[in-house]
């Protein structure tokens, strides 16, 4: 299977354009899933609620999801894209997949970075995963990579793929994927933007370095600081099936959940 990333610098608010580089970028790709990054339609430095409004739209019926959906047929290929997704008076900071058929899954992140708390609701579903016939696919945004449940979630409900729409800030998540690829066995794909933002007297600067990164802890493709990029590598999905490490171990039957105290509950 062949699964990559576009890593580009979208301009604030500019939708249309924003769409139209993306898709200018998948255009001559050979892939069967492209992820892209997260808000890669309308930039991410909002300085209100107000604003990140007027950039939101409903899915499916929205302009981005149509036109990745007609890309997605064009090609014959999935897309996994980073929007702000409108329900009722609630923002979510979603991410898309479609297929060639058309819209097939929303996730809305679950673990909001910064300024995110201010203007969007916390995702409010679980983590799913997605068979898509060549993968099972599992979505996570940005700053999930933190907390190693998100992955952990996706892999133990057979996530074979990741796809890691990203605007990231901090310097330590495309080193962290290495390990959270190791200990679950899974492919990740990273797309994360470039270039500068300044707004309401912040001032954020994307780490670029999009990465597609494999269950051998092994970087895959790791992309320009600063460049616009895409990258595209054949995987050989069945790696991530396979959970035994040697004859003796199992990353996932040997985890020994009754020593774990209850993960699932608040810290006490
Ligand atoms: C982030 O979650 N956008 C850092």
């Amino acid at each position: 299977m062949k699964t990559g990333f576009v890593q580009f610098d979208p301009i604030f608010g500019e939708v249309d354009k924003n769409i139209e580089k993306a898709i200018r970028l998948i255009e001559p790709l050979d892939a069967d899933v492209i992820v892209l990054p997260e808000f890669f339609n309308t930039g991410y430095l909002f300085t209100s609620k107000q604003e990140a409004e007027g950039l939101a739209e409903i899915i499916p019926d929205g302009k981005t999801t149509k036109a990745l959906c007609g890309i997605a047929r064009r090609k014959n290929m999935h897309l996994v894209g980073g929007i702000i997704e409108k329900a009722g008076d609630r923002l979510y900071n979603a991410a898309i997949l479609v297929s060639p058929q058309g819209h097939l899954a929303t996730y809305r992140k679950v673990h909001l970075f910064n300024e995110e708390n201010l203007w969007f609701t916390p995702g409010d579903k679980a983590f799913e995963v997605y068979d898509i016939g060549l993968c099972k696919l599992g979505i996570m945004i940005c700053f999930d990579w933190i907390f190693p449940e998100s992955m952990r979630a996706l892999a133990l409900k057979g996530a074979e793929v990741v796809c890691h729409p990203a605007n990231l800030v901090l310097p330590f998540c495309q080193d962290a994927m290495i390990t959270r690829c190791l200990e679950n066995r899974v492919f990740a794909v990273t797309s994360n933007r470039t270039g500068t933002e300044q707004r309401g007297g912040k001032h954020f600067r994307y780490t670029g370095r999009s990465q597609i990164t494999g269950p051998a802890a092994n970087i895959l493709y790791r992309a320009g600081a600063d460049t616009e990029e895409t990258g595209v590598v054949n995987i050989d999905v069945s790696m991530a099936r396979n959970k035994r490490l040697n004859q003796f171990n199992d990353l996932f039957d040997d985890r020994r959940v009754q020593f774990y105290g209850d993960l699932l509950n608040e810290v006490i």
